[in-house]
């Protein structure tokens, strides 16, 4: 029940609601019929007064979200795999260890060394660009764990814990380099995952970590980033907090626009950290988010829910002018967007799609159908929702931006 109290799963302190909507039902599970049985959660958003953390109030059994049917891949966006392949050059240059190989004759091009694990490696987007060196992609989703193993991507089907930790150092050894984007905040035991971490990396080695950041959540009232498979939303403060009990620290911060806002963590051991001007950076960005008191998230609550009747009041609108209304992008983002606005086929019929696995099925929670996008220009709709609001400009090149109404979901 939404009425119960929360504790905090990093420090086990009661934490306070700011922001309920609804039930929601498991975001990316897309169903074969309308009236398949779902299971639902009330998606209640919690603080912690002692830690920072933000995170929701009851989430499915993992086990049952990174299944073998698990419907998203990260290859589904040709920026996104830009982005990747970048942040892919850049630990080469900059954090792997390099060694001269001895060509006869040739030059002696630098080349990236050493051991560097991924957590979430999804299908294999990321690890691709380290298949000439020691590397370990961990995912428990079947599916998208088979097509990084196609690309040349070595993988263990499991979740990351302390215990799975342990078990790459005896048999790999220590890595160089951990990364994870877009996962650290599905795993709901914070502790065990930092632990784990910790032991795995290296003396001097670093750990990567990136993330929707919750400055952009509040600036943007982006509320369709909150769903029940994401289970932390990341500040710096929070962050660090939990960071302290696991000798890990952060050395350095940067923002992208990637995701709808993601902040990009640089993390090593602690007691290889010098006192820096990393840390005045970081103190700094505390210092910022002071801002996000309580008062400023009941606040944004407040914004969720005049942008839910924005956008109904918006698609109502078109609807009584006889207009037609479809969507695009069937995102975990919109799940959470349609349940909470109570949106149906009523108003928007169809959303179109570039991932097979979710072609014909319906969104979860409603009765409206998932459409194969090459189908979207023949359909050829004025008034498009653009639920994947985060991949706007990829989508705008894609299809024109001057051709039709496209309307913004979130936001005030
Ligand atoms: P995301 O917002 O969590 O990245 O989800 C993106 C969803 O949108 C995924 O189902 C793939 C789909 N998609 C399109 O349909 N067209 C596109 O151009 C892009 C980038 C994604
Ligand atoms: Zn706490």
């Amino acid at each position: 029940m939404t009425g119960l109290k929360i504790a905090c799963r990093v420090c086990s302190s009661t934490t306070k609601k700011f922001l309920e909507l609804g039930q929601q039902p498991v975001a990316n599970r897309f169903k074969d019929d309308i009236l398949s049985r779902e299971e639902k959660y009330f998606l209640d958003v919690v603080f912690c007064p002692d830690c920072f953390t933000i995170q929701i109030g009851k989430c499915p059994d993992v086990a049952n979200v990174y299944t073998d049917e698990y419907p998203f891949f990260t290859s589904s966006s040709d920026y996104m795999i830009k982005h990747f392949n970048e942040l892919a050059e850049y630990i080469k240059r900059v954090y792997l260890p390099t060694f001269f190989p001895v060509i006869p004759g040739g030059a002696r091009e630098p080349q990236a060394n050493g051991f560097i694990v991924e957590i979430g490696s999804n299908d294999g987007t990321f690890l691709k660009n380290f298949t000439n060196i020691p590397h370990l992609g961990i995912e428990p989703a079947g599916n998208v764990r088979s097509e990084a193993i196609k690309n040349g991507v070595q993988c263990w089907d499991s979740f990351f814990d302390v215990g799975v930790a342990g078990a790459i150092v005896q048999s790999m050894g220590k890595a160089d380099v951990v990364v994870s984007t877009n996962v650290f905040g599905h795993i709901p035991n914070r502790n065990s995952t930092l632990q784990g971490i910790s032991d795995l990396l290296k003396e001097g080695g670093i750990w990567i970590n990136e993330e929707a950041y919750l400055g952009d959540i509040l600036e943007k009232i982006s509320y369709d980033q909150f769903y029940n498979e994401h289970i932390f939303y990341s500040t710096v403060a929070s962050f660090k907090q939990a960071l302290d009990r696991h000798d890990l620290g952060i050395f350095d911060v940067d923002f992208y626009n990637v995701h709808g806002g993601s902040v990009r963590y640089f993390v090593s051991h602690k007691r290889n950290m010098s006192e820096s001007a990393a840390s005045k950076k970081v103190d700094h960005l505390i210092d910022v988010e002071n801002l996000y008191s309580f008062d400023r998230l009941k606040h944004f609550a407040v914004e969720v829910k005049r942008s839910k009747h924005k956008i109904l009041g918006q698609l109502h609108m078109i609807k009584s002018w006889g207009g037609e209304i479809v969507g695009y992008g069937a995102s975990a983002k919109s799940t959470t967007i349609l349940n909470y606005c109570g949106i149906d086929r009523d108003l928007i019929p169809v959303i179109y799609d570039t991932t097979k696995e979710k072609h014909h099925k319906f969104c979860p929670g409603t009765n409206i159908q998932v459409m194969p996008h090459y189908h979207f220009n023949g359909h050829n709709p004025t008034n498009v929702v653009l639920f994947i609001w985060n991949h706007a400009s990829e989508v705008y090149k894609k299809e024109g931006f001057k051709e039709r109404n496209w309307i913004i979901p979130i936001g005030n």
